[in-house]
């Protein structure tokens, strides 16, 4: 899904449409980095960078998900993607996912602008109702930032992923559209 008119700046970083050029820029070397993908599907394959360009077509033209490429807003280089997915016009709900790539760029602030920036596109934009989140029990970075961005704790699947030769729990966080909207700190 492409949106028009798609501004979303916080202090730190923006966010834009992918294209196909991104495929063979800094995202094809953090994607492939098994640091970062250590709680993503995409650790299971190589990410080519021919598999990463009909990747980003596809989510450009489907109409149940967008992906945004999460930028530096001193460099404009393309550090992360994250995504609304699932997207349901009956119920108006959809699910919140983010990488940001270069590990260097961790524990700065950068994760939680980016679930706030796109929290933002999901109720004023797309109006949601409800956005959800599911997680690693062990991914406390990502859980800490959908808490700061006001997302809460609904859960716990026992067993979800399986990872690592082993078992992992998950953990599922929600936030609606009527709750404190802690996100709009962060937008500029
Ligand atoms: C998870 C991820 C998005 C977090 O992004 P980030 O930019 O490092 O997050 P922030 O800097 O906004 O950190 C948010 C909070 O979590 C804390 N935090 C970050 N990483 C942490 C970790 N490994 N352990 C404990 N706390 C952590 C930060 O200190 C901060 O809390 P504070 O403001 O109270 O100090 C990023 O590390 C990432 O993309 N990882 C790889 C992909 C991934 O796991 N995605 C999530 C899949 S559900």
């Amino acid at each position: 899904m492409m949106l028009e008119n798609l501004r979303s700046v916080s202090s730190r970083v923006h966010l834009r449409h992918l294209k196909s050029e991104d495929a063979a820029g800094p995202y094809h070397d953090w994607i492939n980095d098994p640091e970062v993908t250590r709680f993503l599907v995409t650790r299971l394959d190589y990410q080519s960078v021919e598999a990463i360009e009909g990747y980003i077509q596809e989510m450009n033209t489907r109409r149940d998900e967008i992906m945004l490429a999460v930028c530096d807003n001193e460099t404009d280089r393309h550090i992360g993607n994250v995504k609304l997915q699932h997207i349901d016009p009956v119920h108006q709900t959809a699910w919140l996912s983010i990488v940001i790539g270069p590990t260097g760029s961790w524990g700065k602030g950068i994760g939680t602008e980016t679930i706030a920036l796109m929290t933002g596109i999901g109720f004023d934009d797309l109006n949601l109702r409800r956005i959800d989140a599911s997680c690693f029990a062990e991914n406390i970075g990502v859980q800490r930032a959908f808490e700061k961005c006001g997302y809460q704790h609904e859960g716990r699947t026992r067993e979800q992923y399986f990872a690592e030769g082993r078992p992992w729990d998950a953990v599922r966080l929600g936030i609606l559209r009527g709750d404190p909207p802690l996100w709009r700190e962060f937008l500029s």
